[in-house]
């Protein structure tokens, strides 16, 4: 599928593919980038920080709902995530549950290839039946 990005879709994107450029990923040589859009319409965005103690080492998404948090928002609207190579990155299981903690029903995640290619899914259907204490 091309690229039919409407303009905070093409932010995300530009944001994402900005801080994967400063990954810190010189274990797996793999550099990630995510951005959020938020319920205020604001926008933050991290890469991957890895460490010589492996497990040690954050994804990207993971930094993004820091920075996200941080700022005084709660609620993911739309996630976007860079992946280094022609192939998506899916968010990985840990970061599912993470993004679950200020997803809702209508959160959409963003999986963009190298080379352009893009793919949206539900929040919901990368992690249904989410643990949460809220949630049924
Ligand atoms: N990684 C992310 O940052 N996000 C993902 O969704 C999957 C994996 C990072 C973790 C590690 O630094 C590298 O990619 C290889 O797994």
């Amino acid at each position: 599928m091309a690229l039919d990005l409407t303009a905070e879709h093409k932010m995300l994107l530009a944001l994402a593919t900005k801080a994967q450029k400063n990954a810190h990923a010189p274990y797996s040589n793999f550099q990630v980038g995510a951005a959020i859009l938020d319920e205020n319409a604001q926008l933050h965005a991290s890469c991957n920080v890895e460490n010589a103690a492996y497990p040690l080492g954050q994804c990207a998404e993971a930094g993004a709902i820091s920075a996200m948090i941080a700022s005084g928002s709660k609620q993911i609207k739309h996630i976007l995530i860079a992946s280094p190579n022609d192939n998506f990155c899916p968010p990985c299981g840990g970061c599912r549950q993470k993004i679950a903690e200020f997803a809702d029903t209508q959160t959409e995640v963003h999986l963009a290839t190298k080379d352009g290619q893009l793919k949206t899914v539900k929040f919901t259907d990368l992690l249904p039946l989410a643990f949460g204490f809220d949630k049924e």
